[in-house]
């Protein structure tokens, strides 16, 4: 597994919060397969053939999304993650499915790590959007890898989200918490989004995300 070596407080608390929670995350995919949020983002991704197509799967968790479109016949995938313990579980995942041929796993932060990985066909961002800080450098360098579909789900824009989000953020700073996550503008985000050359073709939501697919003009 490669890994990013340059870290920093911020980083190092996503990686604490998400890794203790990796187990959990396993054990909902072993029991439940797919929740509803990624049955759509995949939906929406599939409105364009996945057969072949190399994958990028941005705080790719326990793998999930990347590991249902390898069995359904994409070709190779790279899942990059900040916590070890979700890179972990991603990798015995790839293993017991029986596709680790066709995965690469990357330890890390991926706008630090954009310029080592190649191009995807796909690329995908489940829930990561409100866990990093800096989202316009995440949008800038993963549609700049991306040369057809980007997929990804954000907050539901709702008063309660919104509010929900907002009080986990000042809590957080109030108790100095290691990881905080982040309510961003997501109308700039579509727009920073479509600025680099990308249609929406598919939009779901759930009662807590929005499940967003561009297709690259
Ligand atoms: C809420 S979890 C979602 C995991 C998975 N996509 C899912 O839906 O099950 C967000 C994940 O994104 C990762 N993450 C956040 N920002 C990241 C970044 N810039 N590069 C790589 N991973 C990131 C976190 O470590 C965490 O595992």
């Amino acid at each position: 597994m490669a890994c990013c070596c340059e870290s920093n407080a911020s980083t190092r608390g996503t990686n604490a919060f998400f890794s203790r929670f990796s187990k959990r995350y396993a054990k909902q995919f072993r029991k439940k397969g797919l929740e509803k949020v990624q049955r759509y983002l995949l939906e929406g991704v599939k409105r364009e053939s996945i057969q072949g197509k190399n994958i990028i799967d941005i705080g790719c968790g326990v793998g999930s999304l990347h590991l249902t479109l390898l069995k359904e016949g994409a070709a190779q995938s790279v899942g990059i993650d900040i916590s070890e313990g979700m890179i972990d579980q991603a990798k015995k995942f790839s293993s017991e499915l029986g596709v680790q041929e066709k995965t690469q796993y990357v330890l890390g932060d991926f706008v630090q790590l954009a310029d080592s990985l190649h191009e995807s066909d796909i690329t995908m961002l489940d829930k990561v959007v409100c866990c990093y800080e800096d989202l316009d450098s995440l949008v800038q360098t993963s549609t700049a890898k991306t040369k057809t579909i980007y997929a990804l789900s954000h907050p539901k824009e709702n008063f309660m989200m919104e509010a929900f989000f907002k009080l986990q953020i000042s809590l957080g700073k109030l108790f100095r918490w290691k990881f905080i996550p982040f309510w961003h503008d997501w109308q700039q985000m579509r727009s920073n989004i479509a600025a680099q050359g990308f249609n929406l073709i598919y939009e779901n939501s759930t009662m807590a995300w929005q499940v967003l697919v561009y297709k690259r003009a």
